[in-house]
């Protein structure tokens, strides 16, 4: 084991066990990049506000920048160091040797390892945004085809009203754009630069870490040292935003699921998101959906896993805290493959109008157009909701749709029916009278996509 950067008042080396428990290099080595811009920034200001010198600073940035590559083009890799930070400044002093040590003044690994990984989850959440903007696109471009595609639309899984699929669909858009929101609103917290408070209680060297924000793009510095190296609220924040999208893609997985079945008929999977039985030859199995559904659990427990290691935690720094990388590494990389995959199936899947179609003509779906209808011609809503109940029955026992019975049938439940029933009922006219703001029909949805737009463009 090589010899630790802190091992100064030590009398004994670390046990092997220990060390190998202790360490993180095995995961935290990516976030080498921005280990090094977090030191080249932090040396920049040494020597502008003169704590080092120029020419020691300038030799320092040189070799960081040659071990960034090294590390890039793979010559360098990693060792039996403790964490990233230790590797890449163990590195450094080796290559130049005392300049190399003057680095780590005014710094602590503990604001070290905060701004590392805010700069991390920096970039995790444009990367994120992208994804999510693109599901939108696509969200939005299968709604404009299909703005009077009608379909049922269901409430506890039952027909409930008539609806259109661009309706359906522009419901999925409106969470992932709250996703889209979410992030923006984490990333704001996240872009708060903890370097310079060091380890605790900030350094009496005359720094600037306003400088180190702007040259390292944070919006300000945080405002607390305390806080600044306890706080990891934009991890727990950044794993919820995670969830929701984890969430919100299993709720349309469900649904992908459900309508890909043979009761369903809805929409067909294409052949190549599709998986076979090793047994049933006939099966074509919608696996994909399936895992995004699935990956769901792991997701939220990566959640449950920083609230339960920061819950109880005493200020400040604690190395419990290291846990934190696992989760995100591990979220970050199942939202982005989830989101990559799903948007690429969704672009695969064909919608079967006429199934969808003929899913808003059954099951009485207009019932609520009769008990309206009545409204109209001055019927209270309960006693109108109470004689179309009747008729449901009515019609449900002589096994015809509503718009099946004639106005005798209807007459024989209320005096008030006249043959303008038949054009209130329809299920077309059901869907496009409902011109509300959020409502089915074609130019409420229109309407819908262009705030979906302008709200994306506004981020
Ligand atoms: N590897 C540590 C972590 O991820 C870095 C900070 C270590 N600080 C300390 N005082 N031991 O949290």
């Amino acid at each position: 084991m090589s010899q630790k950067l802190w091992s100064g008042r030590f009398e004994k080396n670390t046990d092997n066990l220990a060390h190998e428990f202790n360490k993180s290099l095995d995961f935290d080595f990516k976030l080498y990049k921005y280990d090094i811009a977090g030191s080249i920034a932090h040396c920049t200001m040494l020597s502008e506000c003169k704590i080092i010198e120029k020419a020691e600073s300038d030799k320092i940035i040189a070799e960081l920048k040659a071990i960034e590559k090294d590390i890039d083009s793979g010559k360098l890799t990693k060792n039996d160091a403790e964490d990233i930070h230790m590797f890449i400044e163990g590195e450094l002093i080796k290559r130049i040797g005392e300049t190399g040590k003057k680095l780590h003044t005014a710094r602590s690994r503990n604001d070290q390892v905060a701004t590392d990984f805010r700069m991390y989850i920096k970039a995790d959440i444009n990367c994120i945004k992208e994804l999510l903007k693109a599901l939108i696109d696509k969200l939005i471009v299968i709604s404009e085809e299909n703005l009077n595609t009608i379909m049922c639309g269901y409430t506890h899984l039952q027909k409930a009203q008539p609806t259109t699929l661009a309706h359906h669909l522009t419901a999925y858009c409106e969470m992932f754009l709250r996703d889209y929101e979410r992030f923006s609103d984490c990333f704001k917290r996240v872009n708060i630069l903890p370097l310079g408070i060091c380890a605790l209680a900030g350094t009496t060297y005359p720094i600037n870490r306003k400088r180190v924000a702007e040259l390292l793009g944070f919006d300000g510095v945080t405002n607390n040292s305390i806080d600044g190296v306890s706080d990891r609220d934009f991890v727990a924040e950044f794993l919820f935003c995670c969830s929701m999208v984890s969430m919100h893609l299993s709720r349309f997985c469900e649904e992908i699921i459900l309508w890909s079945t043979d009761e369903f008929k809805f929409i067909k999977i294409d052949d190549a998101f599709s998986t076979g039985s090793s047994i049933m030859p006939q099966k074509r199995n919608p696996d994909i959906a399936e895992l995004i559904r699935g990956k769901t659990g792991r997701i939220y427990g990566n959640l449950f896993n920083i609230l339960t290691v920061l819950k109880s935690l005493p200020l400040a720094y604690n190395k419990d805290m290291q846990e934190d990388k696992i989760s995100v590494f591990d979220s970050e990389e199942t939202i982005i493959n989830s989101l990559l995959v799903f948007t690429k199936m969704l672009s695969s899947i064909t919608f079967n109008k006429e199934v969808l179609k003929n899913s808003a003509y059954s099951g009485f779906t207009n019932a609520t157009e009769v008990a309206d209808y009545l409204v109209k011609k001055g019927v209270p809503f309960r006693s109108a909701h109470e004689i179309t109940g009747k008729l449901v029955l009515y019609a449900e026992k002589s096994n015809k749709k509503l718009e099946e019975l004639t106005l005798a049938d209807y007459k024989k439940h209320s005096d008030i029916f006249k043959e303008d029933i038949f054009g209130a009922i329809d299920i077309i006219n059901a869907v496009n009278n409902r011109k509300l703001e959020g409502g089915p029909s074609e130019s409420s949805v229109k309407k819908s996509i262009e705030n979906i737009k302008i709200k994306l463009k506004k981020q």
